[in-house]
């Protein structure tokens, strides 16, 4: 199965591609994570990407498409992916038609996750990650079962996203709406645009995209 999972800043695209990863046995593969790997190894495009995502505008097109289409060459994803942040503009979405088509792979389904703009605020600054495993929780909404232990792997240590404050927000969801809303009109015309409600709880989204895959 190939999925593109749709939204914006906050939709919950990072925790439900973990979820479906471990149910469907598919890879994440979010050019948020590897920009942010690039960043703390310091590389060339890490030096790059770091000013432009704490301005909470988009990485240049060619950067995140090298990227993608490295990552597609690994075998690993040959039994199925979910893109999780990519693409954001007409000329990726464009650039991944012919990476796929070159390799002979077709989309199944790009899952638009509707949310409104104002909780999408605080999900983002109560976002925190497992600094051991990376699993996401939230201070309100996702609390690990012991407080201050992660669920997943017992790490004590947390960490929080240098891009996860208001004010970055605010510029990545116009970021959204002028250069990745687009896609919605370009992925509908193509007759693969499955639209569900990202306002739900966790657990309800999950099972709405759960929905749609039984459908392809
Ligand atoms: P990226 O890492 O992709 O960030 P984003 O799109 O802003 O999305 P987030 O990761 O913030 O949100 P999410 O939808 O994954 O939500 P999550 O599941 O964590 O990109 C970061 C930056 O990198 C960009 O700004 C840009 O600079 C650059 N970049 C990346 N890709 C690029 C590209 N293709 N082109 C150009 N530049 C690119 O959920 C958020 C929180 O809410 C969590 O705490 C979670 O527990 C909670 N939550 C989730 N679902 C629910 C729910 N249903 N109800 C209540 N709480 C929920
Ligand atoms: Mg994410
Ligand atoms: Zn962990």
């Amino acid at each position: 199965m190939k999925l593109i999972l749709l939204g914006p800043p906050g939709a919950g695209k990072g925790t439900q591609a973990k979820r479906l990863e471990e149910a469907h046995n598919l890879i994440q593969l979010s050019t948020g994570d590897m920009l942010r790997a690039a960043v703390a190894a310091g590389t060339e495009v890490g030096v790059k990407a770091k000013t432009v995502m704490e301005a909470g505008e988009l990485v240049s097109d060619e950067i995140v498409v090298a990227i993608i289409s490295d990552r597609l060459d690994e075998d690993d994803i040959k039994a199925g992916f979910i893109l999780d942040g990519f693409p954001r503009t007409v000329a990726q979405a464009r650039a991944l038609d012919g990476l796929l088509a070159d390799k002979g792979m077709m989309l199944d389904a790009v899952v638009e996750m509707q949310v409104d703009d104002e909780p999408l605020v605080g999900r983002i600054t109560g976002r925190y990650t497992c600094a051991g495993c990376g699993k996401g929780y939230h201070d309100t909404f996702e609390k690990p079962k012991k407080d201050g232990v992660c669920d997943k792997c017992g790490s004590t240590e947390f960490k929080r996203r240098a891009d996860d404050n208001e004010e970055t927000v605010r510029s990545r969801l116009a970021a959204y709406h002028a250069q990745t809303a687009p896609l919605l009109p370009y992925y509908e015309s193509r007759g693969v645009l499955k639209s569900i409600d990202g306002m739900a709880d966790i657990e309800d989204v999950t099972g709405q995209i759960n929905e749609v895959l039984k459908g392809i």
